[in-house]
């Protein structure tokens, strides 16, 4: 009898466990949708993501590949001419950013898509 309930203890044990796992996989597999990207500001939304992975290539000091991002007089450029959007989503005949790393998550490239679709504010 008491075996019987260590047994059933543990399978329900397991079955918690493998079930937590398996929610954490879901989110893995399906990133929250909850992604904002209705009127993006270049100050609080884009800049930051740029600032955090690119900056330590494309500041103005780093400077890598002759290529600065920092600063909107700058990253305009990049905008305009189809380079920035062009290495963030991997396009053909574009260097894919950031080198050497992962692309950015899904939710901070429909940001930055969303700021140039406005035009591109300096806002
Ligand atoms: C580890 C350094 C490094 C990081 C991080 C990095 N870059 Fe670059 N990037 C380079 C170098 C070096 C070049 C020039 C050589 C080349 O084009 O591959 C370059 C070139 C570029 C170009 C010109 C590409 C072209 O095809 O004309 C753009 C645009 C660019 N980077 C954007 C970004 C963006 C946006 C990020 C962040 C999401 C980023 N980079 C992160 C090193 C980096």
């Amino acid at each position: 009898m008491m075996e019987h309930r260590i047994i059933k203890g543990f399978l329900m044990g397991v079955v918690v466990f493998f079930g937590s796992c398996y929610y954490d996989n879901e989110e893995d597999l399906y990133p929250p949708t909850d992604c904002m990207t209705e009127n993006m500001s270049y100050q609080s939304d884009v800049e930051p993501i740029i600032s955090n992975n690119c900056y330590v290539c494309h500041s103005a000091n780093t400077n890598n590949g002759d290529v600065t991002l920092e600063g909107y007089d700058e990253i305009i450029n990049y905008v305009n001419s189809g380079q920035l959007m062009g290495a963030i989503n991997h396009d053909p005949g574009f260097s894919p950013m950031p080198q050497n790393a992962p692309k950015l998550d899904d939710c901070s490239i429909s940001k930055i898509d969303s700021w140039i679709a406005d035009g591109a504010p300096n806002n």
